[in-house]
């Protein structure tokens, strides 16, 4: 049995709080932002099945592996992977998952501050009572106005990068854990106070049909769908393993994981039950792209009883679930630094911070002056922008390939016996477990990656 070590950097006060974390993690801009607007552009029911599937059957088990290997390794991702080899007798070279993770973690969070900046912006809007009575149109000149001017969301995504390191830099434990505690049934609470509007707009069963009637889907879909499962749950780069080894050895990563992959599939679904009403009972198109609730859910602000309120409080708490996301997308690498490079938190949110918000400046300048400057990705043959780019990279790729890896060397690098004895709570539990990250898990993501380039 590997020795009994203890992370650095702290470790969360109880259970509650990592589960609160965690969830704070998976919960954010793709829950709220990204899930309806792709399930959208993939026209519906049977995206949502598929990505429900990818949930239950890749995203759950990677989440046990994940917060197991953190728990068990007690460092950042790049260490744990090192140290969790070593202890098996096999190559430290497996450190390279965690490089692969802390890459993927800065390169999201790069186009996540941008996207959060987004929402910044829009407390302001609501608050100026800009949307009062606005039509469609209205709404969605406003959004272009935005989008189109690189020097507002230069501004509004150095706010955010800012607000992030310096939480990063206080520590995850401090500060974090509070404000999780509050915010999160709170943006819950909102959440169905829009769904209840939706309710009365006439259209709610339009688009409870939408989401979950059956249609067609193609490969390039299905592999959209499995890169959003990892992302929502923060998957395949080491946020919730860098998470879970601030945890203690006597929690049952069982029930954790089950909670937050429920908690986190219940707020998409609310979200996708807000939206789309709106959408279809102001003629909007689902398949509107990355502007999708930035142009319909203005429209149901502007038009409801206290309406201003509302919003100003959805957008600052969609600000919040986006900040409780970002955190973790940089904490992999910031703990890395403070423990091979002996910075301090501040020096190494300082130095992650200014890298991050340059390579943002791509995604800022991908909605306006670099708006044509595309790519064609292999074997998709869609002209992409550096956002575009990015995003894809990023969901599509980078994390279910992190992920698959968690799961072989989970399965097949590390010895039952290590395994068994971080996860023996439920012995059925783990057989099952064990199974699923054995083949099912692994061969899923193979299928859908060589579906996805047209091998098979
Ligand atoms: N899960 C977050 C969301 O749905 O917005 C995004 C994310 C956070 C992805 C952390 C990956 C990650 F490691």
């Amino acid at each position: 049995m590997a020795e009994q070590r203890t992370s650095i950097h702290g470790q969360w006060s109880n259970r509650t709080v990592f589960i609160l974390a965690a969830t704070g993690s998976a919960v954010g801009l793709g829950n709220i932002w990204k899930f309806p607007y792709i399930t959208g552009e993939n026209g519906g029911g049977t995206f949502v099945l598929v990505y429900l599937l990818c949930i239950a059957l890749i995203g759950l088990p990677i989440m046990m592996a994940e917060i197991m290997l953190g728990r068990r390794g007690k460092r950042s991702p790049i260490n744990t992977m090192r140290a969790l080899a070593k202890d098996e007798h096999r190559n430290p070279g497996w450190a390279w998952l965690g490089w692969m993770g802390v890459v993927a973690g800065f390169l999201i969070l790069s186009y996540y501050s941008v996207i959060a900046g987004w929402a910044l912006s829009y407390i302001f809007r609501t608050a100026g009572g800009l949307f009062l009575g606005a039509t469609a149109d209205g709404v969605n000149s406003i959004f272009t106005d935005l989008v189109s001017d690189p020097e507002r969301l230069l501004a509004w995504h150095t706010v955010f990068m800012v607000m992030t390191m310096a939480v990063v830099a206080r520590g995850v434990k401090n500060g974090i854990e509070k404000a999780v505690t509050v915010l999160m049934p709170l943006l819950f609470g909102l959440l169905i106070v829009v769904v209840i509007y939706a309710m009365t707009t006439g259209y709610f069963m339009d688009g409870v049909r939408f989401l979950f009637t059956p249609g067609t889907i193609d490969s390039k879909g299905v592999l959209i769908a499995m890169g959003h499962a990892f992302f929502t749950l923060s998957l395949g780069m080491g946020a919730i393993m860098v998470y879970g080894s601030y945890l203690t050895s006597d929690h049952s990563i069982v029930q954790a994981s089950i909670m937050i992959a429920l908690a986190d599939t219940v707020v998409a679904l609310l979200a996708g039950l807000a939206i789309f009403p709106i959408v279809f009972a102001n003629g909007l198109e689902p398949s509107a792209g990355p502007g999708l609730i930035f142009q319909t859910l203005p429209i149901a602000f502007g038009h409801m009883q206290g309406g201003t309120l509302v919003g100003v409080v959805f957008f600052s708490l969609l600000v919040f679930a986006a900040w409780t996301s970002a955190i973790s997308l940089i904490e992999p690498a910031v703990a890395y630094l403070v423990e091979n490079k002996g910075l301090s938190r501040i020096q190494a949110a300082e130095w992650m911070g200014v890298v991050t918000w340059l390579v943002g400046l791509g995604t800022v300048f991908s909605f306006n002056i670099w708006k044509d400057k595309t790519l064609t990705i292999p074997f998709l043959f869609e002209k992409f922008t550096f956002f575009d780019t990015l995003d894809y990279l990023t969901a599509n790729v980078m994390l279910p390939l992190g992920g698959l890896f968690i799961a072989l060397f989970s399965a097949w690098v590390m010895h039952q016996q290590s395994t068994r004895e971080e996860m023996a709570t439920y012995p059925l539990v783990y057989t099952i477990w064990r199974f699923l990250v054995r083949f099912i898990t692994p061969l899923a993501v193979i299928v859908v990656f060589l579906k996805a380039v047209g091998a098979i």
